[in-house]
C-alpha cells in the first residue's frame, strides 16, 4: 500500500506560451487528479516547472533576435502565470536553469559516470567549419531524398512527412546560415538502453499491463524493436556542462536533464520548507510513495523507458507507478502548432474570455484526448458552455437559490418527512461519489466529469418533477423539504466539481456560505443546516454569444491565410528562374507582332475545363482568342476591362469549334499558375509592343 502520491506533469519548453493542447493533454488532468487526492485528505505533492534547455529555446532566441536567457526568462514567467490563472495547483513550479537543478543534474550524471553506467562512443557528426559548431538534426536542412523537396529538416521532411536522419539529406546545409556542412568526429556518452531491455520488458510488459493501451502499446513497440544505446550528451553551448574533464563545449542532453528537474524541483521545495513538505528523498526514494507522470504522447518513450532506466541506473529511486499519457488535441481539424501560431494561447484566451477559466477547463476535459486524438472547435466550446454549464449546472443552482430567497428569505428551510421519491433521488446522487471515484482512480477524467454533471441533472429533474413554485401555493412545509434537498444537492455539486472547476466551486460555496469541505462528505444531505443563511446569489455561468465565437473563427481564418502566404513566400525563395534561351536577333523578334487589346468579354468555353474565350477590342475591329488558362482563373470576369498583350500574327486555329485568332501572353508563377500580362498605363488598343 502506498502512503503518499507524487504527481509530476511534463515540464513545458520555455520557448513560447502554453496553449489549449498543453492544458488538455497534461495540466488539467494532472490538476484534477491532485485536487481530488487533496480533497480526500491524502498526502500528495504536485511538481512542475519549465524545461529551459535544448534546441527549441535556442531556435526561438535566434528567431526573436534576443539571447536564450531572455527567451527562457520571458516564457517561464508567462507560462507560470498562465498556470496560476488556470488554477493548476502546483506545489512547486521551478525551472531547469536554476542553480539547484544544474548542480543536481550534474551530480546525477557524474555519479553514473563514476560508476561506469555510460558507454563512450566517437562518431562522425555534421559540422559547420565556419562557425565551428556541430549541428543538431533540426538545424540541418537539405533536399528530401524521397520527394526531393528543398529545405527538408534533418529529422523530417515537412512536405512528404518522411522521418529522416540528417545523413539521408541531399546537399545538407546549416539551417541558420546556409553554410555547407562537413563531418567531424566527436565523443559522447551513451546510456546503454539495450542493457535495460530485459528488465524493462518485465517491469512494463508483465507488471504494468494496467497502463493505458496507448502507453503500453508504444512501450511494447519500442521494446519489440530492440533498444539501442542513447546519447545523453550533446555538442551545444546551451545547457548543463558535462562534468567530465575534457568535455568542454558539451552539455547534458535536454532529455537527460529535464526529467531530473522533477527531482531537483522537489528538492528545492523540501529544502525551503522541510517542516511542511518533509525530505525530498521521502518523495523519491521511499517505496511507499507512488509516482505518477502526466505527459503527452510524444513524451512516452522518455518517461516509460529512458527516465526509468536512468533511475534504475542510479538504483536508489522509486519508479513510476503509472504514466497516464494523453493523445493530441487538434484545433478546428488541424494539428496545433506553436511555430504556425495554430493554437489558442492561454494568455490570449483570458483576454477574450476574462474569468472563464473553468469553461475552458470543462470543455477540455469533456473533450479530453484520452484514448485518441480529439478536436477542439469553437462551436463545441460554445455549445458545451451554453447547453451544459449554463443550462444544466448553472440553471439548477440558480433555481435552488433563487427559490429559497423567494420563499424562505434566503435561509435554509426545514426538512420534513421524506417521500419515496425523495429517498430515491438521494440514493441516486449518493451513487455519484463511488462512480466519480472509480473513474478518477483510473485516470478517466472525461467520464468522471460527466458523472459529476449527472448530479446537476438529478437536481434539475428533481426540481422539475417537484415543482416547488407550484407547491408553494398550497404546501409550504413540503416546499421547504424540496428546497432543502435541492440546496444539499447544490452543496454536493461544489464538492464533486472542485477537482474539475475549482473557481466555480469556490463561488458556489460563497453563495451557499459553505466552508471548505472534503470529499468524504460527498453525498451527504446535511451540508446545510436549517436556518443557515445563504450568501448573495449570482449566475454561476453565463451564455456565450455567437459574436464572441465568430471573432475566434475570424482570428483563425486570418492565421490560416498568413500561414498560406508564408508557405508561398518560402516556396518562392526556393524557386529558380529557367535558364535563358539561346541567342536570338532583333530581326527574328520583329517577326512576332505583339499588340495591346482591351478584354471586352472573357468566359469559359463550354465542355472545356482548360479554355477561356476572350473577346478583345484590338483597335482593328475586334477578335476572339482562346487561351488555356481556365484553371488559373476560376472567375474569368476579373479580366474584363484589363488591357492585355497578345500575338496578332499567329495563323487562326480552331478549337472546340471556335476560331482563335492569336495568343494571349501570360507569365507562369511558382505554382504553375498562369497570370495574364497587362500594361502599366493605359494605351490605345492595337498599339504595338516591342
Ligand atoms: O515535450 C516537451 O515539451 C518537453 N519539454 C517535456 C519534458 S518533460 C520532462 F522530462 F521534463
Ligand atoms: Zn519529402
Amino acid at each position: 500500500m502506498f502512503k503518499r502520491t507524487l504527481v509530476t506533469s511534463a515540464l513545458p519548453y520555455a520557448n513560447g506560451p502554453v496553449h489549449i493542447g498543453h492544458l488538455a493533454g497534461v495540466y488539467v488532468p494532472a490538476d484534477i487528479y491532485v485536487r481530488y487526492l487533496r480533497l480526500k485528505g491524502e498526502e500528495v505533492l504536485f511538481v512542475g516547472g519549465s524545461d529551459e534547455h535544448g534546441v527549441p529555446v535556442t531556435i526561438r532566441a535566434r528567431k526573436e533576435g534576443i539571447t536564450t536567457q531572455e527567451v527562457v526568462d520571458r516564457y517561464h514567467e508567462l507560462i507560470k502565470t498562465s498556470f496560476e490563472q488556470f488554477g493548476i495547483s502546483f506545489d512547486v513550479y521551478s525551472r531547469t536553469t536554476s542553480k539547484i537543478h544544474h548542480q543536481f543534474a550534474s551530480d546525477y550524471f557524474r555519479k553514473l559516470y563514476d560508476e561506469g553506467k555510460f558507454i563512450e562512443q566517437t562518431t562522425e557528426q555534421f559540422y559547420d567549419p565556419e562557425t565551428q559548431e556541430f549541428l543538431t538534426d533540426r538545424n540541418i536542412r537539405g533536399e528530401c531524398p524521397r520527394c526531393h523537396a528543398q529545405g527538408a529538416y534533418g529529422d523530417q521532411c515537412e512536405k512528404c512527412g518522411a522521418t529522416l536522419s540528417p545523413d539521408e539529406l541531399i546537399n545538407p546545409y546549416n539551417a541558420i546560415n546556409g553554410n555547407p556542412l562537413t563531418k567531424k568526429a566527436t565523443t559522447h556518452w551513451y546510456l546503454p538502453l539495450d542493457q535495460y531491455q530485459q528488465w524493462l520488458e518485465q517491469w512494463i510488459l508483465q507488471e504494468h499491463k494496467e497502463w493505458r493501451p496507448n502507453v503500453y502499446g508504444q512501450c511494447k513497440s519500442w521494446l519489440d524493436g530492440g533498444l539501442k544505446p542513447r546519447a545523453v550528451t550533446r555538442d551545444l553551448d546551451w545547457g548543463i556542462p558535462v562534468p567530465v574533464e575534457g568535455a568542454e563545449g558539451k552539455v547534458l542532453y535536454v532529455w537527460f536533464d529535464a526529467p531530473i528537474g522533477y527531482i531537483s524541483n522537489t528538492k528545492e521545495l523540501c529544502d525551503a520548507q522541510p517542516e511542511k513538505y518533509g525530505k525530498w528523498e521521502t518523495w523519491w526514494k521511499d517505496p511507499e510513495t507512488r509516482l505518477i507522470h502526466f505527459i503527452g504522447k510524444d513524451n512516452i518513450v522518455f518517461h516509460c523507458i529512458v527516465f526509468p532506466s536512468m533511475l534504475k541506473a542510479d538504483g536508489s529511486y522509486i519508479l513510476p507507478d503509472n504514466v497516464p499519457s494523453n493523445e493530441f488535441l487538434n484545433l478546428e481539424g488541424d494539428k496545433i502548432s506553436t511555430s504556425r501560431n495554430w493554437a489558442v494561447w492561454l494568455n490570449e484566451y483570458l483576454v477574450d474570455f476574462p474569468g472563464k477559466q473553468d469553461v475552458l477547463r470543462y470543455v477540455l476535459t469533456a473533450n479530453a484526448p484520452e484514448t485518441k486524438d480529439n478536436d477542439f472547435t469553437w462551436a463545441d466550446f460554445q455549445a458545451r458552455n451554453n447547453n451544459e454549464l449554463v443550462a444544466i449546472y448553472g440553471n439548477f443552482v440558480n433555481r435552488a437559490l433563487v427559490l429559497t430567497q423567494k420563499y424562505f428569505g434566503g435561509k435554509v428551510p426545514a426538512r420534513g418527512g421524506l417521500t419515496d421519491y425523495d429517498q430515491q433521488t438521494i440514493a441516486e446522487f449518493q451513487g455519484v461519489k463511488a462512480q466519480v471515484e472509480e473513474l478518477l482512480n483510473n485516470f478517466r477524467f472525461r467520464d468522471a466529469q460527466k458523472e459529476a454533471m449527472n448530479l446537476a441533472r438529478i437536481g434539475n429533474k428533481y426540481l422539475a418533477d417537484m415543482e416547488p413554485w407550484k407547491l408553494a401555493k398550497t404546501d409550504m412545509a413540503r416546499t421547504a423539504t424540496v428546497l432543502n434537498l435541492a440546496l444539499q444537492i447544490a452543496a454536493n455539486l461544489s464538492i464533486a466539481f472542485e477537482p474539475f472547476l475549482p473557481f466555480s466551486s469556490e463561488r458556489l460555496r460563497g453563495m451557499l456560505r459553505l466552508p471548505a469541505c472534503d470529499w468524504s462528505t460527498l453525498g451527504s444531505i446535511d451540508h446545510l443546516l436549517e436556518g443557515h443563511e445563504l450568501g448573495e446569489v449570482s449566475l454561476l455561468f453565463e451564455k456565450i454569444e455567437d459574436n464572441a465565437i465568430q471573432a475566434q473563427l475570424d482570428r483563425l481564418a486570418r492565421i490560416k491565410q498568413e500561414n498560406e502566404d508564408a508557405a508561398k513566400a518560402e516556396e518562392l525563395k526556393n524557386w529558380h528562374p529557367a535558364e535563358v534561351k539561346g541567342a536570338t536577333t532583333i530581326d527574328e523578334f520583329d517577326k512576332t507582332d505583339i499588340r495591346v487589346a482591351t478584354v471586352v468579354e472573357c468566359k469559359p468555353v463550354k465542355k472545356s475545363d482548360r479554355l477561356l474565350q476572350f473577346t478583345l477590342d484590338d483597335g482593328m475591329g475586334g477578335r476572339t482568342i482562346l487561351s488555356g488558362i481556365a484553371q488559373s482563373y476560376p472567375d474569368p470576369s476579373v479580366l474584363v476591362g484589363k488591357q492585355v498583350l497578345f500575338i496578332a500574327n499567329f495563323p487562326p486555329r480552331k478549337m472546340m469549334g471556335i476560331e482563335s485568332q492569336g495568343m494571349i501572353l501570360s507569365a507562369v508563377d511558382a505554382d504553375g499558375k498562369l497570370v495574364v500580362t497587362t500594361v502599366s498605363a493605359p494605351v490605345q488598343n492595337g498599339a504595338q509592343v516591342g
